[in-house]
């Protein structure tokens, strides 16, 4: 009998979201029974998304909220599709979730797989330099925060002005800086980036410098630096060994950790977990990938870093040998060489859940 029980919802969304919630379900029925650490989960399905909108005119109902509130966890799929307005659909599900449930900590491991290429030159998975960094996201506030309008000068037609504000709060920036401080304490070099664009924007970044100094001196055992963005974006691909966790608002981190995911491979690839760290709330656990339109349907869709979110949730609900288990078993497959399309293999999408099955 198992002695964590969960009930999670599964909200698949659009696209190849759903393809990958369903290999993740497979995965998880098998570690459950299999692994390490027995658990029980219990699904909660939840049909919204771009399908529920044609029908409804909204992503989820307007009690959406409710409906979840009470769930050990939330799994999410990907959100978006041609006949939905992508803010729309990001606004009316996934944004409205993450806001709702304050999930203000956006957590983005960029790891290097073995058997997965990466651009970058001299890397080779395992193989190659160890490569092993985590951006940190600010997931409430900042660029995405929703403030603004449209039509200002009231003068119609080719005369449009739109302002679009970011927000920062020092409540914000302080809560992020500290959670990568504390996060940086955990890995075996325990360091922080902080990215802003404070030489331009000199509001909102330099109250976020400043709070990040601020709390740095709180770690005297974790080294400190300040990076702007622009720079950010070329030590990524340049200097990634100088990298361990490195913090910044919605929108940059946004950018950089999906520059992360393709150094790494692929966005397929890439994981992340959408934390309301004092648990007030469920969290969310989705890949970074979009819905891919492209490739829908033909079941070619990478679950790897679905599979990489559920071991941050396995993590989050107090599993972790069985979220070690699951990375492993992640591992193992693609050193096998069993990859999807977008890793340069032929596998489907159901091959590399059965390989990982095997694995566990
Ligand atoms: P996307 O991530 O869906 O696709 C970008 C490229 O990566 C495409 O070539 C796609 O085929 C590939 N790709 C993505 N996931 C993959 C996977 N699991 N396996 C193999 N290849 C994969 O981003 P795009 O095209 O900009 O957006 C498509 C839709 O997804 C839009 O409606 C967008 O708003 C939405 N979107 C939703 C996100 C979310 O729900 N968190 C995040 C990003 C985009
Ligand atoms: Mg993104």
């Amino acid at each position: 009998s198992a002695q964590h029980r969960f009930t999670i919802a599964a909200v698949p969304a659009d696209g190849v979201g759903t393809e990958v919630v369903d290999a993740t379900r497979t995965a998880l029925a098998e570690l459950a029974r299999r692994g390490p650490q027995p658990f029980e989960i219990t699904w909660r399905e939840f049909d919204w998304g771009s399908h529920y909108y044609a029908e409804h005119g909204r992503m989820m109902p307007e009690d959406g909220l409710d409906r979840l509130r009470e769930m050990d966890a939330i799994f999410f799929g990907a959100v978006g599709w041609p006949t939905v307005p992508d803010h729309v659909s990001l606004w009316g599900l996934r944004l409205a979730i993450c806001q709702g449930f304050d999930q203000w900590a956006n957590i983005r491991p960029v790891r290097f797989l073995p058997g997965v290429r990466s651009p970058l030159r001299g890397t080779q998975g395992a193989q190659g330099r160890a490569l092993d960094w985590v951006v940190i996201r600010e997931n409430s506030e900042g660029e995405y925060a929703g403030l603004g309008g449209r039509n200002l000068s009231g003068r119609g037609p080719g005369h449009e002005v739109a302002v679009q504000s970011a927000l920062f709060t020092e409540t914000g920036c302080e809560r992020i800086a500290r959670y990568a401080f504390d996060l940086a304490r955990t890995r075996e070099r325990p360091k922080v980036t902080g990215v802003t664009k404070s030489n331009a924007q000199q509001y909102g970044m330099v109250l976020w410098d400043e709070v990040f100094d601020r709390v740095a001196e709180e770690y005297p055992d974790v080294e400190a630096e300040r990076v702007l963005v622009d720079a950010m974006a070329a030590r990524f691909v340049l200097q990634p060994e100088s990298l361990s966790v490195v913090v910044a608002s919605n929108l940059h981190a946004d950018i950089l950790s999906d520059l992360g995911s393709a150094l790494a491979g692929s966005l397929g690839v890439a994981a992340s977990a959408n934390l309301n760290p004092e648990r007030r709330h469920p969290s969310m656990f989705e890949p970074v990938h979009g819905s891919a339109p492209d490739i829908a349907g033909q079941g070619v869709a990478d679950p790897i870093g679905a599979f990489g979110s559920a071991a941050l949730m396995l993590e989050h609900l107090g599993l972790p040998a069985a979220a070690a288990a699951l990375e492993a078993a992640i591992a193992e497959t693609t050193g096998a060489g069993v990859l999807t399309p977008d890793l340069g293999g032929n596998a489907t999408t159901d091959e590399v859940t059965k390989a990982l099955v095997d694995r566990l």
